[in-house]
């Protein structure tokens, strides 16, 4: 999706992370957040947020490994796989402070890992309409069949399964054309990269033992309508982290950050304004 970057004067560059190059947009000064995108998309679900946000903090919004921009790799690409190339990324834009790592569906599957294995460079965190759990044998089971079919046919089959589940009915009725942007970004992503991401969201772990020992400022934002990660099970994610904070966003699916940014961006504001005023030195 490089038309709405290029209208918000946004540029996205490469940078090279051991074997692979990752794109990213790299913006603003101050604080620094790292916006991962969901599956299976890229950092362009993030444009309403890039334009605001990094009027006051740093903002580095990366396409994940094997979609937009940066390379695809054959095989299985595993959240761990993915958090590690965003600690690889941060080392190679030169950043040494803590930073808020806000991550979307599949991006908070990789948030979970960031955290586990690079606690030390994290100041916070916003997990938006994810999940804690593993996939079921049976939703398994379904991304191996669609990964299979991705390889063979191309992102059509993925963008029909996708589309239908990301937006709640306000989008639907009202935005049409953003459901467009948002299939085209679909088409245009690697058919290796997407199947590869099946594969390691099939294979990832229940990250729910975790939750009651999380020790960082935690923010926890879901669609009122989001039939994917729904208000029920975020809100018994926000519960298990000790003094979580926990948003339901109106008017909007799956896609919080695109359905309804007003409120998305409010929300995180005023996280952000408090996770910097408890930063060292602020
Ligand atoms: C996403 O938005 O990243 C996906 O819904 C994640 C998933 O398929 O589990």
């Amino acid at each position: 999706m490089a038309s709405p970057d290029e209208s918000q004067g946004v540029e996205a560059r490469a940078v090279r992370v051991g074997e692979i190059e990752l794109q990213v947009i790299d913006r603003g000064a101050g604080m620094p957040l790292v916006l991962v995108h969901g599956f299976p998309l890229d950092h362009s679900m993030w444009n309403p947020q890039i334009e605001v946000l990094s009027r006051q903090w740093r903002v580095i919004a990366p396409d994940l490994r094997g979609f937009g921009g940066s390379t695809a790799t054959h095989g299985t690409a595993t959240m761990e796989q993915m958090a590690d190339d965003l600690a690889a990324l941060l080392d190679a834009l030169q950043v040494t402070e803590p930073v808020v790592l806000v991550g979307l569906s599949m991006g908070g599957y990789v948030a979970f890992q960031f955290r586990r294995r690079h606690r030390d460079r994290l100041r916070g965190l916003v997990l938006c309409d994810t999940r804690a759990v593993a996939d079921t044998p049976e939703a398994a089971d379904g991304r191996h069949k669609l990964a299979k079919k991705t390889l063979a046919e191309g992102t059509g089959p993925v963008a029909d399964a996708m589309v239908p589940k990301l937006f709640g009915s306000h989008a639907v009725e009202a935005d049409p054309a953003m459901i467009d942007t948002v299939r085209r970004t679909i088409l245009s992503n690697s058919p290796e990269g997407v199947a590869a991401a099946l594969l390691g969201m099939a294979a990832r772990a229940d990250v729910t033992a975790d939750l009651p020992n999380f020790s960082l400022p935690t923010l926890v934002i879901v669609g009122q309508d989001d039939v994917i990660s729904t208000v029920d099970e975020m809100r018994s994610i926000a519960q298990l982290i000790p003094g979580c904070e926990f948003v339901v966003i109106p008017r909007s699916g799956h896609m919080t950050p695109l359905e309804n940014p007003a409120a998305f961006n409010e929300a995180i504001e005023q996280f952000l304004t408090r996770v910097e005023r408890a930063r060292p030195g602020a």
